[in-house]
């Protein structure tokens, strides 16, 4: 059953040692940012509907309530993302036992929807990826999946090539995408790889005086195509991640704004109103803490920022890297810099100094890494 499943606390949280599904994730399973009309997320799925109704005669299928938890198979298998890549580890990937794990992109339902007999759909949902800390990540973030199969007649009559024929009607599809969201925006596609596509490319904005990346896409590989009974068509498919484009358009500068129940932000927007901009309520002083320690070869950043999160929640603005040697002895040190900083208030120096010492010491014992 692919329906609207209710997720309950023991689908999750399994006795299992391969399990690294923190409580601040679980917590978030079944928020649906994406399913709520007067939420940003919300707002900007609803206008990318719009532009598949108004701009394609066969209609799209909408799929939103799939559920997060996936198998092993779905997420990387029928993908055909490689046994050893890196998405597959237990620090990109948030695992619920060996088998199962929690979507890291919403094509896992790439193979089942195709099977279902779908060729033209789009899915939308909540993700999840271990990964570093700063204004435009966050650990549980929204895609749209698009997936649209051709069949000969439409690419024979163009008299140009089915893989060539895909690539050009995608990037219309997109190009149109975008200007129906920004009108004006700074973008550029580069050449990328995927598994599951062949040509890939990605879509950056501009934003925050850097390039973004907001979207990746291609054309399916044709061996997925034919294990899901369309191997006479092609097809293709993009994964967009709704955060960063609604950061760009509602100008939100935060992306753990989007799960602040403050009504100073949640007011702000209404049902169909793309873009309104958002205005920021107050800007609360950031505290900056740091943190030396020699890291061991088990160390990684995605954990000490997982340890930071468990901790501060979303006072953790960002986790960076701002010192590195290796002295002669052949020991490594780091030295992070955690800025806190609350988005609805002022925060104290004694409640700060306390998650600073529960940070350190969690890092310490959880980590086994020697603090300086
Ligand atoms: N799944 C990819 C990601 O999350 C995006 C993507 C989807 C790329 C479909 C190509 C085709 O990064």
């Amino acid at each position: 059953d692919i329906g609207g499943t209710k997720i309950t606390k023991d689908d999750v949280v399994k006795d299992d040692p391969t399990n690294n599904v923190p409580d601040s994730i679980f917590t978030k399973l079944g928020l649906q940012l994406h399913n709520r009309d007067k939420h940003p997320i919300g707002i900007l799925k609803n206008a990318i509907y719009d532009y598949f109704d108004k701009n394609y005669t066969t209609e799209f299928t909408k799929f939103d309530n799939l559920c997060p938890i996936v198998s092993l198979k779905q997420n990387f298998d029928d993908v055909l993302v490689p046994a050893d890549h890196v998405s597959r580890s237990y620090n990109d990937t948030y695992y619920i036992d060996a088998q199962t794990v929690l979507r890291c992109h919403t094509s896992a339902h790439q193979a089942e929807l195709l099977r279902m007999g779908q060729t033209h759909f789009l899915v939308t949902g909540d993700v999840y990826r271990r990964d570093s800390i700063d204004s435009t990540h966050y650990p549980v973030f929204h895609q749209m999946e698009g997936f649209r199969v051709f069949s000969p007649d439409e690419w024979e009559k163009s008299g140009i090539n089915s893989t060539s024929y895909a690539a050009e009607e995608l990037k219309k599809c997109l190009e149109g995408l975008a200007r129906h969201l920004f009108g004006a925006v700074e973008m550029r596609w580069i050449d990328a790889y995927f598994p599951f596509t062949s040509p890939s490319f990605e879509l950056e904005i501009y934003f925050q005086e850097k390039w973004m990346e907001v979207l990746g896409c291609g054309v399916v590989e044709q061996e997925i195509l034919k294990r899901n009974g369309r191997a006479d068509n092609v097809a293709w498919a993009f994964g967009l991640g709704l955060e960063r484009l609604a950061m760009v358009l509602f100008e939100i500068p935060d992306i753990r704004l989007f799960w602040s129940n403050d009504e100073r932000f949640t007011s702000q927007f209404s049902k169909g109103q793309l873009g309104v901009k958002f205005k920021q309520f107050s800007k609360f002083p950031p505290c900056y803490k740091d943190m030396s320690f020699w890291i061991n070869d088990s160390f990684t950043e995605n954990n000490l920022c997982e340890i930071v999160r468990g901790v501060a929640g979303d006072l953790a603005e960002e986790v960076q890297l701002i010192d590195n040697f290796t002295n002669k002895k052949g020991m490594t040190s780091h030295c992070y810099r955690i800025v806190f900083r609350s988005m609805e208030r002022s925060l104290t120096d004694e409640e700060i100094n306390q998650l600073q010492l529960k940070v350190r010491e969690e890092v310490q014992s959880k980590l086994n890494v020697v603090l300086r």
